[in-house]
Parts: C-alpha cells; sequence; structure tokens
C-alpha cells in the first residue's frame, strides 16, 4: 500500500454504512437522503467542528461515486459490488462473525472466499479514510464489519490516532478460537490506539487473546467500566483497552414522548387494538438473536395456562426486517410467523388478534408512541451487545409507570438491574418475569422505572462518546517518528 497525500478532515468516523438511506426516484435513479441515528446525532456536534467525515457504504450495490458534502459533514462513499455486498456483509460480516460473536446461536459458516472479499473491502475502507484524514487527525471505527481497517490505516498513515469501538459482544475465548483467521483479526484490532466494548468481560475476552493468540504483553488488572483500562504493549505503542456501554439520546426521546401529539398517538394506538388492560411489546430488527420466539412461546403458554387472558391483554410485535438475503434469518422469519398465526389461531377471535405483527420499520414518532402505549416492554435476546431498545423504552416512561421484561444476556442488564431479569434459555423463568411484569404492584413498579430512568438520562449516548473519545486522545503515542 503506497502512502498517501493528506487530507482536510480532523475527525472521521468510519463504519459500515454511511448515515443515509438510499431513495430510488420513479425514473429509477438513486439518491441520498441523510438519516440521523444515535451515533451520528452524538457526534454531529464534533463532526460538525473539526471539519468532520463519515466514511460508510451507501446501503446499495454500485451506488456512490465521490464524497458529497452533508449539512454537518463530509460524506464519503465507499462503493461496493452486489458481490462484494454478498460476501463482505452477507457473507464474512454476517453468516461468519455475527453468529460466532453471538454465542454460534445458529453455526457459522467459514469460507476462504468470503474472506478474501472481508479482507478487499476492509482495505477500500481504509484508504478511502487515508484519503479524507487531515494530518493527526483522530478516526473513530465502529464494528465487526471493518475490524481489520484499524492496521491497515495505521500502515497507511502512522499519523492519524484510532479507536475501534465493538457494537456486538466479543465472544468467550473458546468460542474465538473456532475463527479460521483469529490471529488477523485480532492484530488488525490492534493498529488501534484504544478499543472499546460495552462490557468489561468482553473487554478482558479482547485482553486474554492479545496474551495468548498473539503474543503481546498485556497488563493484568482487571478492566473496569470507563475505568482501569487494560494495556497490550503492541511494539512500540500501548494500545489501550476498555468498556463504554453505548445509550442513546435519552433527554431528546423523553421530550419527544411527552409532547401532546405522542401522548394522543398513545392512546388512539390503545384504542386500535381494542382498550386493552395490559399492552405487551416487543421491537426488535428481525434477528435471530433477539428472542422473538422465545417471548412468542412464553405469550402462547401463558395465554393457554389463564396467566393471560386474551380479552385484557394483547401483545405487539414490530419487527424491521433485516438481512433478509442471509438464509438463517429467512428461516427464522418463518418460524417466527407460524408462531404468530399459531397463537391468534387458538387464542384470537375475528377482528382481535391477542398478537400483532408487523414485518415493516416503524416511523421513530410512531415508534415513541407505541413506547408511551406499551405496559410491560418484552426484550429477551439470547445474546445481544448492549439492546438500545430497552433503554429507549425507559427514556420514554415520564410518568414512571410502566415494566420492562430484559434478558440478562444484553448488555443492558449490566445497567438496568431494576428490570424483571430472565434467561432466555430458561422458558418457565421468562413465563414467570412476564407474569410478574403484567400484575406488579404500581408502586413497586414505579420505583424500578425511576431507578432506571435515573440510570439512562444520566449515561446517555452524548457521554458514552464523550468518554470514548477523551480516553482516545489520552493516549500516549509512543511511536518513534
Ligand atoms: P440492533 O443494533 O441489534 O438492531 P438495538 O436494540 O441496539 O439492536 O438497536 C435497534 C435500533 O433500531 C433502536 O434504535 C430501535 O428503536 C430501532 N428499531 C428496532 N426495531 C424497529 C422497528 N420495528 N421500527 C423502527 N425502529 C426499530
Ligand atoms: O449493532 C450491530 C449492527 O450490525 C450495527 O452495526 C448496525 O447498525 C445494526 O446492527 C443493523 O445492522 P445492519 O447494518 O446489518 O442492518
Amino acid at each position: 500500500m503506497a502512502a498517501t497525500a493528506f487530507g482536510t478532515s480532523d475527525f472521521i468516523v468510519v463504519a459500515n454504512r454511511l448515515p443515509v438511506d438510499v431513495v430510488k426516484a420513479p425514473d429509477g435513479s438513486l439518491t441520498w437522503k441523510e438519516a440521523p441515528g444515535g451515533l451520528v446525532t452524538a457526534l454531529k456536534p464534533i463532526l460538525s467542528a473539526r471539519n468532520g467525515a463519515w466514511v460508510g457504504w451507501p446501503g446499495a450495490p454500485d451506488v456512490g461515486d465521490g464524497p458529497i458534502e452533508g449539512q454537518d459533514m463530509l460524506l464519503v462513499p465507499v462503493k461496493l459490488s452486489a458481490q462484494e455486498v454478498q460476501e463482505h456483509y452477507e457473507g464474512f460480516s454476517n453468516g461468519s462473525l455475527w453468529p460466532l460473536y453471538h454465542d454460534v446461536i445458529v453455526k457459522p459458516e467459514y469460507h476462504r472466499e468470503w474472506w478474501n472479499t472481508y479482507v478487499e473491502v476492509n482495505r477500500r475502507f481504509a484508504e478511502e479514510t487515508a484519503k479524507v484524514a487531515a494530518e493527526g487527525a483522530t478516526v473513530w471505527v465502529q464494528d465487526y464489519q471493518l475490524q481489520l481497517v484499524p492496521k491497515m490505516l495505521r500502515m497507511l498513515r502512522p499519523d492519524v490516532k484510532i479507536g475501534f469501538f465493538l457494537h456486538i459482544p466479543f465472544p468467550p475465548v473458546e468460542l474465538f478460537m473456532q475463527m479460521p483467521w483469529r490471529r488477523e483479526i485480532i492484530e488488525g484490532i490492534l493498529g488501534a490506539d484504544l478499543v472499546g466494548f460495552h462490557l468489561p468481560g468482553g473487554a478482558q475476552n479482547f485482553l486474554y487473546l492479545a496474551s495468548k493468540l498473539a503474543g503481546y504483553a498485556t497488563s493484568k488488572n482487571s478492566i473496569g467500566v470507563r475505568s482501569k483500562f487494560g494495556i497490550v504493549t503492541v511494539g512500540f505503542r500501548s494500545v489501550r483497552v476498555g468498556a463504554f456501554p453505548i445509550s442513546i439520546d435519552s433527554a431528546d426521546l423523553s421530550a419527544t414522548a411527552k409532547l401532546p401529539e405522542t401522548k394522543q398517538r398513545a392512546r388512539a394506538l390503545r384504542k386500535e387494538l381494542g382498550t386493552p388492560e395490559k399492552i405487551l411489546l416487543g421491537v426488535d430488527r428481525l434477528d435471530y438473536t433477539k428472542g422473538i420466539d422465545v417471548r412468542l412461546r412464553a405469550i402462547g403458554e401463558l395465554y393457554a395456562e389463564g396467566r393471560l387472558d386474551p380479552e385484557r391483554h394483547v401483545f405487539v410485535q414490530l419487527a424491521t426486517p433485516s438481512r433478509e438475503r442471509v438464509e438463517s434469518y429467512k428461516v427464522m422469519r418463518d418460524d417466527i410467523e407460524r408462531q404468530v398465526g399459531r397463537i391468534n389461531g387458538d387464542f384470537g377471535r375475528v377482528g382481535r388478534p391477542v398478537v400483532s405483527y408487523v414485518h415493516r420499520p416503524v416511523p421513530r414518532r410512531e415508534l415513541l408512541a407505541f413506547f408511551a402505549a406499551a405496559d410491560v416492554m418484552l426484550v429477551t435476546p439470547l445474546r445481544d451487545g448492549m439492546n438500545l431498545v430497552a433503554k429507549e423504552y425507559i427514556a420514554c416512561r415520564n410518568d414512571s409507570s410502566g415494566a420492562l421484561v430484559l434478558s440478562e444476556f444484553t448488555g443492558a442488564a449490566a445497567e438496568l438491574r431494576q428490570a424483571y431479569l430472565c434467561n432466555p434459555h430458561d422458558l418457565e423463568g421468562v413465563k414467570n418475569a412476564i407474569d410478574e411484569a403484567v400484575h406488579q404492584d404500581a408502586e413497586d413498579g414505579k420505583r424500578r422505572i425511576r431507578s432506571m430512568r435515573r440510570q439512562v438520562l444520566q449515561y446517555d449516548v452524548d457521554r458514552w462518546a464523550r468518554s470514548f473519545l477523551q480516553t482516545l486522545a489520552g493516549t500516549v503515542d509512543e511511536t518513534p517518528a
């Protein structure tokens, strides 16, 4: 790889996706529309103050020719062919890494051609980043799709400061060892100056592998939350390793949920559902990690046992389509839709299903109205790095009513200890948690929600970004000139 001339951006986010939606015009031509998510909202002030750039894939094959000046940042598209999307995104990222890092809930597949394309696509991301980075810029690389970028970028641009954050769980060592290219991945991530995970456990697993697999000297301390960072000595460099649990724009969500129009829509939703006593809600990407099947099984049995009443209790599952070309996602969708049909067949009546299932993304405002309307939120993943939905629900409960059923196998469970915690592998346990949440004492419920609101409002996404970037800015670069 040849050395690259300096660009003009002082702060660069590198993520698999650009914060845009690709829009198809009636004539078939494609344009982009900015699509702000939590991450971009949190980073906008830094991006606009520091000539920011965002490097990412526009989300469709063969789209993106050259950078585009956005409102607060330069958008730098990484153009991928249909084959690259299939082998990098659907293949290695979501057919190998995603299941491996989520406790092999489905069996990961390892194919050499997927890996080769992963390397190639990571190289392209590194090269595009190297082109736009000003001398001494700060670059923040996001997530499992881009684990080789830190090392590749360091080789191209040793002058830049590099952070890497993994948004999904980092697996136990025994599982990670399955990966045929395990050492390359650890070395790739260690190109960063600071490596962040949601939980200390993931950071600790990574530290162990840096020592045992890659042979580097590592600190022996136990890693804290936003504190007590681990150190890996890579040649003359010290790489810090830490835990930085991500969060949401809590104040903004809370304020939007409080608006009269949101409350009115929440009341209308309850009416549309037949004015039930309790609305139970699930909101997820349609992903096998989310345990949508687990909650459906639990709900079906609770109706059958008379612990939920079809006349008084309804369940709404909002499921965004996701990774629809990956085989395991197709299989799971069929299974979930069969379960929904069966429960409605057994317990619903004409015009009054007990489960309302929507397989479409719901607009943000509408989603917040659902959170405001829901009496019990069901978050039951088999494994999840964080789970922002749990935090969003809590942020929307301005009057402290409601209840959260939360899987212990989510990152959020480490912070939201007052939820009705459950083990998603223990069906009776999940049923009991739902039963308790539905029939909770109102005062006890308020105490729980209040305590979780304090946590979510205090530790928001802004605080997450600041704590990571301040730690990155403080890293000592001992690389000789
Ligand atoms: P993941 O990153 O694995 O998808 P998270 O729970 O951390 O899971 O984040 C999902 C994000 O997508 C949240 O902001 C949530 O509000 C949003 N989301 C999930 N399902 C839907 C849906 N059906 N409609 C609209 N937004 C959704
Ligand atoms: O949280 C993990 C993650 O893969 C993110 O990187 C991504 O924003 C989200 O899930 C949705 O996934 P995808 O980009 O595959 O639709």
